[in-house]
């Protein structure tokens, strides 16, 4: 039966899982259409070298975690291992890369070979934004000020914490000084040979002993980044969100620059990231697009929903039955009352129990109110409405009553 099982680090979701992965998504849709932006769908599979060329060759995401394959014209093509370098992708291939400020997000399946634990699948889902054509850093605010509302609206607590990058030539003068510090040290990975800065977040402790005296980037940035980097500082003070600097933070992924934000949650174990982002200048270009500024940031939509509490939903009004011709009734009967107001959860039972059993399912289900439809009820159109939640008596309506007490 080994064809049967699901592939590791990709399970089936149902029940309360998805149920939470749901609420995620919706919070999620609505705090983007509230902020004005745009849905964006690109594809699961694009061209691996899209990838080499944006997240980085030296990234672990390149290293080890692609699922690449070629296809039957041997082109080498990827799973997406995350959304940001499609979206580039997508502007320059359908001409959207001018000057007007533009505001998308997306919400979709990514897929990383990784080692499965809690929090780290294989395919995972993720939740994303992209501002592209604004340089001020109140578009690092704006991408700050979405995750927080996010965040908020599903009661999570977590920390933000944020870095400064500087520009492509502070980058490469604190690579140089890395490469000049660390180069005394034997057997560094390739990884930190090819791209010093990512010795910053090793877990290698020989690395991560030496690192704890070298100079932060901060150092290396120029006046104006660093009044940039306190612009931004000083915008989140007076909005209240707090945040801590972590100069270590580099995030795995090539393309960054600039401001950098992770936040972390502590209810999550080793995986405690649910939400990365920040500023690109460069890819847009590097793709062979113009020379667009661009900032986001994309969330977890798994381990947001391994930690909210999910709310026990109310549901209106569970249809019982007890014969097949009552049955057919209460099927009709449920479909009026769900054409007159589309907001109400409905249940039309299908199965053979007993008329105690039926109201004990609806009472364990959450519902506000039961019908039972039997004969009596089929000839007379004079309907039993029992209310669960309450000790009221029941309610004897004609079915055209019955209709408008749910109509509102
Ligand atoms: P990332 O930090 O690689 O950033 O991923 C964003 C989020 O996806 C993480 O914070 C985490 O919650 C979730 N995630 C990553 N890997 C896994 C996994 N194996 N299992 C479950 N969840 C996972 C990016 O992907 C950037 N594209 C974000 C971005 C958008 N930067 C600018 N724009």
């Amino acid at each position: 039966m080994s064809d049967l099982k699901t592939i590791r680090g990709m399970p089936d979701l149902y029940g309360e899982n998805i149920e939470a992965i749901s609420m995620v998504e919706e919070i999620c849709l609505k705090t983007f259409k509230n902020f004005n932006y745009k849905e964006f769908r690109t594809p699961v599979l694009e061209n691996k070298s899209l990838f080499e060329r944006s997240v980085g060759e030296s990234s672990d995401i390149m290293q080890k975690e692609v699922y690449e394959f070629k296809d039957r014209k041997d082109e080498l093509l990827c799973l997406r291992p995350e959304g940001t370098a499609g979206l580039v992708r997508a502007l320059l291939t359908n001409g959207l890369d001018d000057d007007e400020i533009k505001k998308f997000f997306y919400l979709g399946p990514m897929f990383r070979y990784e080692r499965p634990q809690k929090g780290r699948k294989r395919q995972f889902f993720q939740a994303g934004v992209e501002l592209i054509g604004d340089q001020s850093s109140d578009a690092d605010i704006e991408i700050i000020l979405i995750a927080n509302t996010i965040l908020e609206q599903l009661s999570i607590k977590s920390k933000l914490q944020l870095n400064y990058l500087g520009d492509q030539k502070s980058l490469q003068k604190y690579n140089e000084y890395l490469k000049e510090y660390l180069s005394e040290t034997s057997d560094l990975p390739e990884y930190v040979m090819k791209n010093p800065i990512r010795a910053l977040d090793s877990k290698d402790k020989v690395i991560k002993q030496k690192m704890s005296q070298a100079k932060s980037i901060i150092n290396f940035l120029g006046s104006d980044q660093t009044e940039e980097f306190n612009k931004i500082k000083s915008k989140l003070n007076k909005l209240g969100i707090e945040f801590e600097e972590n100069p270590n933070l580099v995030r795995g992924l090539d393309y960054y620059n600039g401001l950098v934000f992770e936040f972390l949650s502590d209810d999550l174990g080793a995986q405690n990231a649910i939400l990365g982002g920040g500023r690109y200048n460069g890819l847009i270009k590097n793709l062979g697009g113009r020379d667009l500024p661009a900032t986001g940031f994309a969330l977890g939509i798994d381990r947001l929903a391994d930690i909210i509490e999910l709310p026990s939903i109310e549901k209106d009004l569970f249809i019982g039955c007890l014969d097949k011709e009552s049955r057919t009734y209460a099927q009709e009967l449920g479909y009026k009352i769900r054409k007159n107001n589309n907001s109400l959860i409905v249940e039309n039972y299908l199965g053979n129990a007993n008329p105690g059993k039926q109201l004990k399912k609806a009472d364990s289900q959450g519902f506000k109110f039961a019908i039972i439809v039997g004969q009596d009820e089929l000839k007379s159109k004079i309907l039993k409405l029992k209310n669960l939640r309450e000790d009221k008596p029941d309610l004897e309506l004609k079915e055209k009553d019955l209709l408008e007490h749910f109509e509102c």
